[in-house]
């Protein structure tokens, strides 16, 4: 059985931001640029985790989850 690959950021990570989320946090960082998103990590997955992000509601556990992994996997392109 083939091991699960990392997510990727282009594949996996880029597409649980939406526009709406995109706009309203290019004060800080830009969620569609995988430099940025690395920079702001663990920032990102405490914001998530608590459910304070995004503003109109939290992530279901499994997208958590997801930018966990991704970040566990060396937060590939
Ligand atoms: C370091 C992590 C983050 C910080 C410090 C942060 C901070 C903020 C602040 C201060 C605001 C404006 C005040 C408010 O509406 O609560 C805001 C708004 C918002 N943030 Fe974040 N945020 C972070 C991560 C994220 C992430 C990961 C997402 C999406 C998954 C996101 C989506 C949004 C949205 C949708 C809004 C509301 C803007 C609107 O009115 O449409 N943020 N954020």
């Amino acid at each position: 059985m083939a091991t699960p690959e990392a997510p990727s950021f282009e594949l996996d990570i880029q597409p649980l931001f939406n526009q709406r989320d995109q706009e309203a946090m290019l004060i800080q960082f830009d969620l569609w640029n995988v430099e940025d998103v690395r920079d702001f990590a663990p920032e990102i997955l405490a914001t998530l985790e608590s459910g304070r992000m995004p503003c109109y509601g939290s992530w279901p556990d499994e997208q958590v989850q997801l930018f966990k992994r991704w970040m566990d996997g060396g937060m590939p392109e």
